[in-house]
């Protein structure tokens, strides 16, 4: 498996981030290789619990470890003050030590919930991270951003903490509804789009293939090279930029448009990776009106987003004025101007931080 594995080196830390099918039955002797001797604290959700975590449990105890198990609810409403509270019980009540490591196996919620509990518990203990998403795979897993949710908005309490490892698995991408995979596409192909033409066009010729051969779900070596080019973009992002202080905005290409989107349809309606599409979608012809790029990169961009199942299209009851103003309260707004990532060809795009804001939402 060695072939297959990615390096984040930050200024602080250095982890493997391995994408294979089947990884996880390699999870025991990573760990072993890795130095993690205490007992492994295995946090995962209910959907995801039966359908890999009991095994990967059972494989852990097979091999020696001492490993417990939780399951916390399904769903973006366990990212909470009040779920993260029944973890720390669960923990200290167990006995957990300095020396021991929590294993997030689920979506970017249990990566970011696990992650966070990770980070503080007894002032902070190892964390691998296991996505069995497609989104957490190329996106949340990677970076060591971790935490919960506040009433008043989406990921306000947290930490950077680094995972020691990741290991994405993607035989498990095989349980993933439908909907949810088709969202995950969504940040592979922005990955394309911000850093990786290659990747770009490869995305292109495989759902030319996949649409051939009319077997859309089918999780195979082709795939799983693809996936791991598109954790490579993160990877070499969140090394160059651990604490998002320059280039690791970039990631937010679409985002400021997809935030806006969510907070308009209200969250749940709209998956993440659905809103993604819309805002790459929007932010590409915000370039496009700024002479940033051409026409042909929007409607080659559309023709991705469409062949991955997604719908770029901006919903037509989103009011222009209400969306201007929801990417004003936009994370990544500084002294109130949004700083926009927008591309400039396939696999490069600049910061803005100009647009007018007659040119969002039309
Ligand atoms: N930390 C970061 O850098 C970062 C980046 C992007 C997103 N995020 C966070 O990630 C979260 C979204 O992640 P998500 O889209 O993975 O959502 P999620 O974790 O809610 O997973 C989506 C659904 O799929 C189910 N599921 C997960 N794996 C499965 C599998 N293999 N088979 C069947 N069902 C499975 C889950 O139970 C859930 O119902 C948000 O909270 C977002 O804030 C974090």
């Amino acid at each position: 498996m060695s072939m297959q594995t990615l390096t984040v080196t930050t200024s602080t830390t250095t982890y493997p981030v391995i994408v294979a099918e089947g990884a996880l039955t390699e999870l025991a002797g990573q760990l072993a290789a890795l130095g993690l001797r205490g007992r492994p604290w295995l946090i995962t959700d209910t959907n995801v619990m039966p359908l890999h975590g009991s095994a990967l449990l059972a494989a852990l105890r097979t091999a020696g470890y001492d490993a417990q198990a939780i399951a916390v609810p399904a769903g973006e409403a366990s990212k909470s003050i009040e779920v993260l509270g029944q973890l720390y019980d669960w923990l200290i009540a167990g006995g957990v030590e300095r020396r021991d490591v929590i294993l997030a196996l689920g979506g970017g919620v249990i990566g970011d919930l696990a992650g966070f509990a990770a980070a503080s518990v007894l002032r902070g203990i190892a964390v691998v991270q296991l996505p069995t998403t497609l989104l957490a795979m190329v996106d949340a897993a990677v970076g060591g951003k971790t935490g919960i949710n506040h009433p008043l908005g989406k990921n306000l309490i947290g930490a950077f903490h680094q995972p020691r490892l990741v290991l994405a698995d993607t035989a498990t991408l095989t349980t993933l509804p439908p909907r949810e995979l088709r969202a995950g596409w969504a940040e592979v192909i922005k990955h394309g789009v911000i850093l990786d033409v290659g990747l770009f066009t490869e995305l292109e010729q495989f759902a030319t293939a996949v649409q051939g051969s009319g077997d859309q779900l089918a999780i195979d070596a082709r795939m799983t090279a693809i996936i791991r080019r598109a954790v490579a973009v993160k990877v070499g992002v969140v090394s160059r930029d651990e604490r998002e202080q320059g280039e690791r905005i970039i990631l937010n290409y679409g985002h400021t448009i997809a935030h806006a989107v969510e907070t308009l349809s209200g969250y749940g309606h709209i998956l993440h990776g659905e809103a993604v599409a819309i805002g790459m979608h929007a932010e590409a012809r915000i370039a496009l009106a700024l002479g940033l790029c051409d026409e042909a990169l929007v409607e080659r961009q559309h023709a991705l987003l469409c062949a991955y199942g997604l719908d770029p299209t901006l919903p037509p009851n989103l009011d222009p004025a209400a969306l201007v103003a929801a990417t004003l309260r936009d994370k990544k707004v500084e002294a109130r101007k949004v700083r926009w990532v927008l591309p400039t060809a396939i696999g490069s795009v600049v910061v803005r931080d100009d647009v007018p804001e007659a040119m969002v939402g039309w």
